[in-house]
């Protein structure tokens, strides 16, 4: 394989497909637009979605691009070799466009040609879909591979687990993919090594879906018009292979980075595996965080959604260069490393550099300060303590409250010969996460920036918009994508196909005020989701919800699933106006809205 350069794959990739005939389109938003179900884009596909469900996009029937993605399940993971929070994603789509045959042709151009990855033959293997009661098993694929030079013995059939690919929420376009492996030169483990073994002689780098269903709220397959092609290429980990290193750090996308915090902690990257591991911490999570900041929907810290995961990041940074021995205010000089170098491919990274660097500075001050407040609570408890061991209570409190890492609270523990409970800490923090995750769900689907008086009152108009959007346009499919909801105004997205027009907005506007005036009762009940449906209960992001839903009910106006809050009544609202109405993307309209 050639030793390729971060920016020469972009590149390389991006001219591959333009030479194949393919619209190059810009990375869209790290933060998704109208997809309810996830906090960030998590692959190329995913603001895609509309058109591989069939809408027409501007670009034609042939895309590909460059995408930015995150992916936050495994933050606990980061400083191993090979997880990384932020990555960039190299996509191409066939869009009811070509299918099976180019795909597997180009992709073995690809990886083979000397002038592009030129990875030798005899080191690739491929994986195929062995077929189940949903789809039959891809021999289709098979053949093309075997067609480009990939003998069957390099050719595996795999089950869905490993050969089937759907998107991040549980509903939406889906198909068998065909994966494509280089072989690390690591010996098979055992006769059986395979692909899906993680042994680590197949080292993925490229994954062709072959979009062919759509799983529904039923999580039945129906089969799409269209057949799509979705392929997903790791930058990253793509150049590791290139550059024939054995981590992701020691890339040219890291090399930089990680010189950087060197040279601000004094420590050496590769010097003992505390340090090691704590260099990679700092910069995947500044890396991530600089990325969320700038992106040109970015976000701030908070406690909820975006903000929160965004917050863990730099919280988490903060601790570990604190092991590095550095003093307040490095990360935004790291950060400053990290747009400099991408601010040629992220040009809003330059645009909004200020941003940035005041929000890494702002947030290690506030982490601080919790901090300290922290450290003198934990004055107070080692005073009082009776026995040898803080309970797990204890210890979680000054988690909770003070933002207090339990590694901290050992080790200081252990400087005045006392213990931590652990097994009761491991209990307190499981029920809190089960608690919060359950909230913060809630909340996200519907869209709350907090849950202050008047952003409460606001999240009710929303559901009155709602019901009044469905009775005004006289279209039942009409239904929420999106809610946004701040102290100042409501946001809605929601799936129409024109403009409205004047009238049409006053009849909605009236409508809503109809049901305000009326000064109904906003009631509460909890039930399955079965029941609220046949109760009529608006549920949108149902595959998401858990076994008992609430259900708020406005009079004869509004009946929807949601997790609240409310307000008690709808005379409380005020005087509901539409401030804006335009569209937010293909197919879907936005409404701003205030009361007054
Ligand atoms: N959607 C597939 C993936 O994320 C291919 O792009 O791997």
């Amino acid at each position: 394989m050639r030793s390729i350069k971060s920016n020469e794959l972009r590149k390389m990739w991006l001219d591959f497909y333009r030479e194949k005939g393919h619209t190059i389109i810009s990375s869209a938003s790290l933060i998704p637009e109208n997809d309810p179900t996830v906090l960030f884009t998590t692959a190329g596909m995913h603001p895609l979605v509309p058109y591989l469900l069939g809408q027409k996009h501007p670009g034609g029937t042939r895309l590909a691009d460059v995408q930015k993605c995150v992916r936050t399940g495994d933050i606990d993971e980061v400083g191993d070799n090979s997880h990384l929070t932020f990555f960039e994603m190299l996509g191409n789509w066939s869009l009811g466009d070509y299918f099976k045959k180019e795909q597997i042709a180009w992709s073995y151009e690809f990886l083979t040609s000397e002038k592009y990855l030129g990875i030798d033959p005899e080191k690739l293997s491929v994986t195929v879909f062995a077929g189940d009661e949903d789809c039959p098993r891809d021999e289709e694929s098979a053949s093309y591979w075997e067609k480009a030079g990939i003998p069957r013995n390099r050719i595996f059939f795999l089950p869905k687990e490993h050969n089937w690919w759907g998107p991040a929420g549980t509903t939406g376009p889906c198909g068998p993919d065909t994966e494509m492996f280089v072989d690390t030169g690591i010996p098979a483990c055992s006769s059986e090594c395979s692909p899906a073994c993680s042994c680590g002689k197949y080292l993925e780098v490229w994954n062709d879906v072959f979009m062919q269903y759509n799983k529904n709220a039923e999580g039945k397959y129906e089969p799409l018009a269209q057949k799509n092609v979705d392929t997903g290429m790791g930058l990253e980990r793509t150049i590791k292979t290139a550059q024939g290193v054995d981590s992701v750090y020691s890339t040219d996308v890291f090399l930089p980075i990680i010189a950087k915090i060197e040279e601000l902690t004094g420590k050496k990257y590769g010097s003992d595996e505390a340090t090691t591991k704590a260099i990679r911490v700092v910069a995947d999570h500044i890396r991530t965080a600089v990325m969320i900041i700038g992106d040109e929907r970015g976000v701030t810290c908070s406690n909820v959604d975006q903000g929160y995961i965004l917050r863990r990041l730099l919280r988490r940074a903060v601790r570990y260069i604190k092991v590095l021995g550095g003093e307040k205010g490095l990360l935004s000089k790291v950060a400053e490393v990290i747009i400099a170098s991408y601010k040629d491919v992220y040009s809003e990274l330059e645009v909004n550099r200020d941003k940035i660097i005041g929000e890494i500075d702002a947030e290690e001050e506030r982490f601080e300060k919790t901090l300290n407040a922290g450290i003198r609570k934990f004055e107070g408890i080692r005073t009082h303590q009776v026995g040898d061991t803080i309970s797990g209570k204890t210890a979680f409190n000054l988690f909770e409250t003070y933002g207090f890492p339990i590694e901290m609270t050992i080790e200081l523990a252990s400087e005045s010969g006392l213990k931590v409970d652990m097994d009761g800490y491991n209990a307190a923090y499981k029920e809190h996460q089960a608690k919060s995750q359950a909230g913060a769900e809630q909340k996200f689907k519907c869209g709350l920036a907090d849950s202050s008086e008047k952003t409460v009152k606001l999240h009710s108009a929303t559901h009155l918009l709602h019901a009044a959007l469905k009775k005004v346009l006289n279209d039942p499919n009409v239904s929420q994508k999106g809610s946004n909801i701040t102290e100042e105004r409501l946001r809605f997205d929601f799936n129409f196909p024109r403009p409205l027009t004047a009238e049409e907005l006053k009849e909605v506007e009236q409508s809503v005020n109809d049901a305000i005036s009326a000064n109904v009762k906003i009631t509460c009940e909890e039930m399955t989701l079965d029941e609220a449906k046949k109760a009529g209960a608006e549920a949108h992001f149902e595959s998401r919800y858990g076994e008992k839903v609430k259900v708020y009910t406005m009079g004869e106006y509004s009946k929807e699933v949601c997790g609240g809050p409310h307000a008690e009544s709808t005379g409380e609202l005020g005087h509901f106006r539409i401030v804006k109405e335009q569209s937010s993307s293909a197919g879907i309209r936005r409404i701003k809205a205030v009361l007054e």
